[in-house]
């Protein structure tokens, strides 16, 4: 069995998806979900679907020894990062794969301060034609980590952030798991 843990900051609606996605799967279990933030939805959709959540402050994330040992004893293959939004120490990067989704087509909108709706105000303030998805890997700077996955959608000059928003989580439902199966049976 591969393990998951899933670090998240918001909302948490990819973590479910992914969580119900591997529910029952042969080879690929859900084991946890991580947030730095103790009032993030993430923790309690998480526990509603009987996986374990854990709050974690700053100096635990930074004094990253505890919790790369915590992820080791729970032998986590992958972390994916759903909407989490503090980089990653590079302790962390060498001792775990790891995986993100960005909400548009990196190298574009991407590294420090863009995540989330702010992603999609810059996008249809630009007044781009298209935007999308990467999931890609990560390593020791915002977003520049290889591509494993880039999916497109249109842009409508009737969008707003919050359409834009709607039509990019659909792509990331459609597809965040997927990637994620194939990430760990290419990776043994
Ligand atoms: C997702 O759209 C994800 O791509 C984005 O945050 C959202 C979280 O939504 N991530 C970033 O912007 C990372 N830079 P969710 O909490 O409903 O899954």
């Amino acid at each position: 069995m591969r393990n998951i843990a899933i670090f998240a900051s918001g909302s948490g609606s990819n973590a479910e998806n992914i969580i119900r996605y591997f529910k029952n799967h042969p080879d690929v279990r859900v084991d946890s979900v991580w947030s730095n933030k103790k009032e993030a939805f993430v923790l309690e959709r998480a526990r509603n679907l009987g996986i374990e959540a854990h709050y974690f402050t700053r100096e635990e994330f930074q004094d990253t020894g505890r919790m790369i040992d915590e992820l080791r004893n729970r032998k986590i293959d992958l972390i994916v990062l759903a909407g989490f939004l503090w980089l990653v120490p590079p302790e962390f990067i060498d001792a775990f794969s790891i995986i993100n989704i960005h909400p548009a087509l990196l190298p574009n909108y991407g590294g420090k301060g863009m995540y989330g709706s702010r992603v999609h105000e810059s996008v249809v303030n630009n007044k781009e034609k298209e935007s999308g998805i990467t999931i890609h890997l990560v390593n020791k700077e915002y977003d520049k980590g290889e591509h494993l996955l880039q999916i497109r959608c249109p842009v409508y000059t009737s969008d707003t952030p919050e359409s834009l928003a709607t039509r990019i989580h659909e792509l990331e439902y459609n597809y965040f798991p997927g990637a994620i199966e194939e990430f760990l049976k290419r990776n043994r």
